[in-house]
């Protein structure tokens, strides 16, 4: 099937109220890209729609969805579904990390993280897949560099990034004959609002670093998706890291991380 034309085609931000997500959006909206973006910060999204639309002409939606929640993702596909909307490219960018030993970590915050890294990109993959395969789409994963070995003090956010590049990699396998492609952008730290919300002042993961922005990292993931990049993971650093990791047997991966993730007074 021939790829809808451009003016046609429709991507799915989700997260898009800030930092790598917001970022994203700008790309797709200068590409001609109709967006709906998606996210609890119905305000920021807004603002961000009036911006887009404003400047590239390009029509948004913004839907609020809270995709932490058992039924957020599905009910976000039946929104999209009842505005008339095709996807063309599906992003799935919302997502958070809690800094901080396990022992003393909230679960209830555990788990509600792993349903959005990670039930919500199945769902949203499943049920949006008839979409992507009629329209030989593109889906944006956003993994991370922390996908690559285990993350002591944020031993949770770091299985769901593995998770995340798993599956990635697996649908971008058994996809590679329909023309969807399947791309898990992995950055190292990246300045947004994810530091804050993960408590990480006290990480020297980031203390007193210069950290890329989300602009940088949108730039060049987006580059990779539109390649059909299966695994691109921003800066040499981090790449020459995520690699060494593959070689390193995993105790030493592991307190490698320890070291570089320790709270630092
Ligand atoms: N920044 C980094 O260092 C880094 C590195 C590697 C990978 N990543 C990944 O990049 C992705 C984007 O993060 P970011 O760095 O851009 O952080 P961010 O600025 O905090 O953005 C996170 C986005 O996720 C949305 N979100 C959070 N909880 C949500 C929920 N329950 N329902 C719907 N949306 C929700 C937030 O919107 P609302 O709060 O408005 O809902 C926001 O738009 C994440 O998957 C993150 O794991 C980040």
């Amino acid at each position: 099937m021939v790829a809808p034309p451009t003016h046609r085609r429709a991507a799915l931000i989700t997260g898009a109220s800030s930092g790598i997500g917001k970022a994203l959006a700008h790309h797709f909206a200068q590409d001609g890209y109709q967006l709906v973006l998606a996210a609890r910060g119905v305000a920021k999204m807004q603002a961000l729609a009036d911006e887009l639309q404003k400047r590239y002409k390009v029509s948004v939606t913004v839907i609020g969805a809270d995709l932490e929640t058992n039924d957020g993702a599905a009910q976000l596909h039946a929104d999209i579904k009842a505005r008339g909307i095709v996807l063309s490219a599906l992003v799935n960018n919302a997502g958070y990390g809690a800094f901080g030993e396990f022992k003393d970590a909230s679960l209830t915050t555990g788990l509600a993280m792993m349903q959005l890294n990670m039930n919500t990109v199945v769902v949203l993959t499943k049920l949006f897949m008839p979409d992507l395969l009629a329209t030989r789409g593109k889906i944006l994963n956003l993994a991370s560099t922390a996908a690559f070995q285990p993350g002591p003090y944020m031993a949770v956010y770091y299985a769901t990034k593995s998770f995340v590049l798993s599956f990635s990699e697996a649908m971008a396998s058994e996809l590679e004959d329909t023309g969807v492609t399947v791309t898990a952008l992995c950055p190292g730290p990246t300045a947004s609002g994810f530091q804050n919300k993960a408590d990480l002042g006290n990480s020297a993961l980031v203390k007193g670093k210069k950290l890329p922005s989300s602009e940088e990292v949108a730039a060049l993931g987006y580059r990779a998706m539109q390649r059909g990049q299966r695994v691109y993971i921003p800066g040499l650093v981090n790449w020459v890291m995520a690699q060494s990791m593959r070689l390193t047997p995993r105790n030493l991966a592991t307190k490698v991380v320890k070291i570089l993730t320790r709270p630092v007074a």
